[in-house]
């Protein structure tokens, strides 16, 4: 996948199952992002094929309605409120308005936007518009979750119920890609993770997996910056940022 002379993604093949949460890892400008548009039909790749439970991407929207999206950053309509702009998306989706209206309000109620509610978007919160955005990807109950970087702006409760959330819909059969940089997310959430690193993938497998292939009881975080090479230069950043802050005695500042 290429932004003109840009190879963000190169030679990436992997694959999520049903009951999984895949945990897309990575440094900054991995190119998680731009795997992630290509998985939504965002961006085309150069080469290769995305399939949606068996069917080609390129069969267009009736494999995109299997798919939940939330992007890195989210676009909503600022003039619109949360109620009018979830409404628009379910007739979009052809949701039945009972269906739509029953889903709506257990996840207004469960994410606490009641009080935004009919608020218009533009005067919302960070965080509030990331719960907007999550509860409009996750209204039609798409079999696939494609989520980048969700809990953005999440407070801890909201995190923690979204996180839920992905946890109940890989339970009830769905699959999840869960993009991140927080390694302990997933730790925690994910079935599976692969960790890609200047758009390769350099590691994949379970936790355990992982870890058996660096060391015993290591830490993800660890794992990463071992698998990603960018262990080394981390002492010297340190020592070198100390040297900055170092007061004319020559003691540590810091
Ligand atoms: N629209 C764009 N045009 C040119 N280069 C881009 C664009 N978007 C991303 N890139 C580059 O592609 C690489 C991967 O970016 P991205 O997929 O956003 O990484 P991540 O999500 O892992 O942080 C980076 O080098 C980034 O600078
Ligand atoms: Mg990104």
């Amino acid at each position: 996948m290429e932004y003109g002379a840009v190879t963000a993604v190169d030679g990436l093949s992997f694959t999520v199952g049903r009951g999984e949460i895949y945990g897309l890892l990575g440094p900054n400008g991995a190119g998680k992002s731009s795997t992630i548009k290509t998985l939504v039909g965002l961006v085309a790749p150069k080469s290769g094929e995305v399939t949606i439970f068996g069917r080609s991407l390129a069969e267009e929207m009736p494999v995109k309605s299997l798919i939940g999206y939330v992007p890195e950053e989210v676009l909503l309509f600022d003039s619109l409120t949360p109620r009018e702009f979830l409404e628009f998306v379910a007739s979009v989706r052809r949701l039945a308005a009972d269906e739509a209206n029953g889903r709506i309000g257990r996840m207004v109620k469960a994410f606490r936007v009641e009080a935004y509610f009919d608020s218009p978007i533009a005067t919302l919160s960070l965080g509030t518009k990331q719960k907007v955005a999550v509860m409009a990807a996750l209204l039609h109950d798409p079999p696939l979750l494609i989520l980048d970087e969700p809990l953005n702006g999440l407070d801890a409760r909201s995190s923690r119920i979204l996180k839920e959330l992905v946890s109940l819909h890989a339970r009830k059969g769905g699959a999840a890609i869960f993009c991140t940089h927080v390694m302990e997310v997933a730790e925690r959430l994910c079935t599976r993770v692969g960790i890609i690193d200047h758009g390769r993938m350099v590691g994949e497998g379970t936790i355990e997996e992982l870890r058996a292939l660096v060391h015993a009881d290591e830490s993800l975080e660890n794992i990463f910056l071992k698998v990603t090479a960018e262990e080394a230069g981390i002492e010297e950043t340190i020592k070198a940022l100390e040297g900055e802050v170092r007061d004319e005695n020559g003691t540590n500042a810091l």
